[in-house]
């Protein structure tokens, strides 16, 4: 493949191959190796909405892999002054950039974009559609602890509808063999859903205990239109995830969330910062499985150039 758009074309084996390529990288970097994996190749990062784990993620990565980088955000440049996006795109390319990591709050934006270029096109979010490298480090911390996703039960709870890592997290964990729950109020769960292959539950008390691992997203008000319902409150009340629900779940559960998060909303302090949160270790294994995407894409990208 010469770009990684999300997790919904992706079989099974392509996404394993990219969970142990991360673990490779992992090994390597625990052992301090110096790596010059992409040494020659350059990757431009294109935000056109904020961010800090996956900019940060994806620059390091490129950095960590000896490649160059170029971070572009579209607030300051001259996309205020009108210049659209395939134009950017195509003048960063101009450049002698090789992979472009983008974030867009257009669903399908990369997908458009990756129609222009001749450059490897890297999703890093856009809009509510995928998130495919937080699919797949959720995914890869997952397995890190569990082993297998055979027989095991992951739920997604909370805001599903506007959710591009609901879907990621969706395509990668069925594909891998987990029972996958979604779990939030009706208003924030879409119609059809059950047709990706998920369970539907509407009361996070009746699903706890079943479930091996639970990520929590984000309630997205930027992305909410009109009256968001139920209140915050009620939110919290009904699907945050506390104390008292911790200690009435497995008791090694794996507590994700993609970040940044809603403290006091979809998760209290005690359970972020505690000994089931996994939220930090996300974090850092993002960075090797964001190595290892930009990697297979790069050596993708040279055989492409080869055979030219
Ligand atoms: N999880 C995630 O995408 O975080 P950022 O918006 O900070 O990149």
């Amino acid at each position: 493949r010469r770009h990684l758009l999300g997790l919904q074309d992706l079989q099974r084996d392509e996404i394993e191959l990219i969970l142990d390529h991360a673990a490779e990288f992992k090994k390597l970097q625990q052992s301090r190796v110096k790596l010059d994996h992409l040494r020659g190749v350059v990757v431009a990062n294109l935000f056109f909405e904020p961010s800090t784990r996956t900019r940060t993620s994806f620059s390091l990565a490129a950095k960590r892999l000896g490649a160059d980088t170029v971070d572009f955000t579209a607030s300051g440049s001259s996309v205020s002054k009108g210049e659209t996006f395939i134009d950017t795109a195509l003048t960063i390319e101009a450049m002698g950039v090789d992979l472009v990591v983008i974030r867009h709050s257009s669903p399908g934006a990369p997908e458009m974009l990756s129609r222009h270029v001749k450059c490897g096109i890297l999703n890093a979010g856009d809009g509510t559609h995928e998130h495919p490298t937080q699919g797949l480090l959720d995914a890869f911390t997952m397995r890190e602890k569990l082993g297998s996703f055979e027989g095991k039960t992951v739920t997604l709870v909370g805001d599903i509808k506007h959710s591009r890592v609901a879907r990621s997290n969706i395509w990668a964990l069925t594909k891998l063999g987990a029972k996958v729950i979604v779990c939030g109020p009706a208003t924030l769960i879409p119609p059809g859903v059950e047709r990706l292959g998920v369970t539907v539950a509407h009361r996070f008390d009746d699903v706890l205990q079943e479930s091996d691992a639970i990520n929590l997203l984000r309630v997205q008000f930027e992305r909410q239109r009109g009256a968001f319902f139920p209140s915050i409150a009620e939110y919290a009340h009904l699907f945050g995830m506390n104390g008292d629900r911790l200690r009435r779940a497995k008791p090694n559960v794996l507590i994700l969330a993609p970040g940044p998060i809603n403290r006091g909303v979809e998760i209290t302090p005690d359970v972020a910062d505690g000994p089931n949160s996994q939220i930090l270790q996300q974090v850092s294994n993002g960075l090797f499985v964001r190595m290892a995407c930009l990697h297979l894409l790069a050596r993708r990208q040279q055989q492409l150039q080869e055979a030219r």
